[in-house]
């Protein structure tokens, strides 16, 4: 059988984007991430792309400390809108892309997040997804009346059956089940309600949802994280995961572990979708898109650099960003991991925390260099799609959908029109039998 290639495509379009001085640069406002119009713009523009989805990642609280001392005030990335209600609005607003946001399974109930992302699928007309996470910060903990953040099995085993739980209550009703017959006055068909009545480890919930069967059946679900329940939650449950590889052969090795997980749940490789996280620089030139790339990296604040240094090396700030790494001993594996490479590579510490400036994968040339890569990796069952992370937005959109785009279409590798209405279809899953 051909393998199909036509790859996926989300939009993470979390804060000002994904590099650490996105607020800094000339085109970005900086007052974006309190703003509904600068987020409806980029969404809208998204869907006039035809990309799959938008996609929210989400922590909830301030998960930064201030180290070294002052750096939080010179980060953005301190204010927010609340995910989900965004999604409704924006989902009021557009017609076909799909709307994704992360909920922490830790500080939320099941009922809570069964009921609200039902309630965004019926007003987006089929077209929610939920981003599952356990979360990961002592930070979070402190604002739901805890000291300390659940161990990591603990939170993992608590997320699984969270999943199951919602999962129950979205099937609590049949599609069919209400007939609202005004005549014989019968709103619903009672041998099509499904009361879930769970008792597990860690959740008592009777169940039914107040929300009819959903449009696409149950919103789509979507894993992050790579560990081993993680790995379980995807393949018994996810429709799509988000990943972050670095390289292509850590991404076929997932890829391939977690397809070969399917079939014992009972599903077939095509039921789960595999989409890294990507970021792109591109321009007409290599040289002009390694200047889009250097210009973000010089706009990054002293302090905020040495955060990202913070946690593996300690405080830094003491010394001159322009001096040499000191030989200070380590907090950790990959702190000395990063003072040898420093002083193997002659390094200062601005040049230091530069290199850890970018989140996930990125990629600097013209469009043929990243469209050459990107098919390799559909091609080659790395991934089936990617969710890009813009180092800026909207701008780091807008050139994806300048140079990228057409290069992808060109060798037949994107839609050029939107499927259907939903996220399911869309995405190119089969629809759900009620209870699976
Ligand atoms: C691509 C990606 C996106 C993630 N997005 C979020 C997020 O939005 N909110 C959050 O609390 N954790 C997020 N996480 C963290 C994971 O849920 C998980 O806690 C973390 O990766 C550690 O688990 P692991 O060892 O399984 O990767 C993300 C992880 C990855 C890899």
């Amino acid at each position: 059988m051909e393998k199909k290639t036509m790859m996926k495509l989300g939009l993470s379009m979390r804060y000002l984007g994904y590099h650490m001085a996105a607020w800094r640069h000339p085109d970005v406002p900086a007052d974006g991430g309190i703003s509904f119009k600068y987020y409806l713009e980029t969404a809208r523009k998204a869907e006039a792309a035809k990309f799959d989805m938008i996609f929210f990642a989400d922590g909830v609280g301030i998960r930064a400390a201030d180290n070294p001392k002052g750096a939080l005030s010179h980060d953005s990335k301190n204010v927010e809108l609340e995910p989900l209600t965004l999604l409704a609005a924006i989902g009021a607003c557009t017609s076909k892309i799909g709307l994704v946001a992360t909920a922490s399974t830790t500080y939320n109930e099941p009922f809570h997040i069964a009921r609200k992302y039902a309630s965004i699928d019926h007003i987006s007309g089929g077209r929610a997804g939920w981003n599952v996470v356990t979360s990961w910060s002592q930070e979070e903990a402190w604002n739901f009346s805890k000291d300390e953040h659940l161990g990591y099995d603990e939170r993992y085993e608590r997320a699984d059956e969270f999943v199951d739980v919602v999962k129950k209550l979205w099937d609590s009703w049949e599609e069919d089940a209400f007939i609202r017959d005004k005549a014989s006055g019968v709103f619903y068909d009672e041998s099509k309600l499904h009361i879930p009545h769970h008792k597990g480890k860690h959740f008592k919930v009777r169940g039914p949802l107040n929300s009819a069967r959903t449009p696409q059946g149950r919103p789509i679900i979507v894993q992050a994280g790579s560990n081993e329940t993680g790995r379980v939650i995807a393949a018994k449950s996810a429709d799509v995961v988000y990943s972050a590889p670095f390289d292509i052969s850590a991404a076929k090795e997932y890829y391939t572990d977690l397809k070969s997980r399917l079939p014992s749940y009972g599903r077939t490789r095509d039921q789960l979708l595999i989409m890294p996280g990507l970021t792109t620089y591109v321009a007409k030139t290599r040289q002009q898109a390694q200047d889009k790339f250097d210009q973000l990296q010089e706009l990054i604040d002293p302090l905020s650099g040495l955060s990202t240094l913070y946690s593996a090396i300690g405080d830094l700030s003491a010394y001159d960003v322009d001096g040499p790494v000191p030989d200070v001993p380590a907090v950790n594996s990959i702190g000395k991991n990063l003072i040898d490479i420093a002083h193997r590579d002659n390094l200062t510490i601005r040049q230091l925390y530069k290199r850890r400036a970018s989140g996930s994968r990125q990629l600097i040339g013209t469009a043929e260099d990243i469209v050459d890569d990107m098919e390799q990796w559909v091609t080659g069952e790395a991934a089936d799609g990617f969710n890009l992370c813009p180092a800026i937005l909207p701008g780091g959109l807008d050139d994806f959908v300048e140079f990228i785009l057409p290069e992808l279409r060109k060798r037949g590798l994107f839609r050029n029109e939107y499927e259907s209405n939903t996220l399911r279809a869309n995405l190119g899953l089969s629809p759900l039998a009620f209870g699976k």
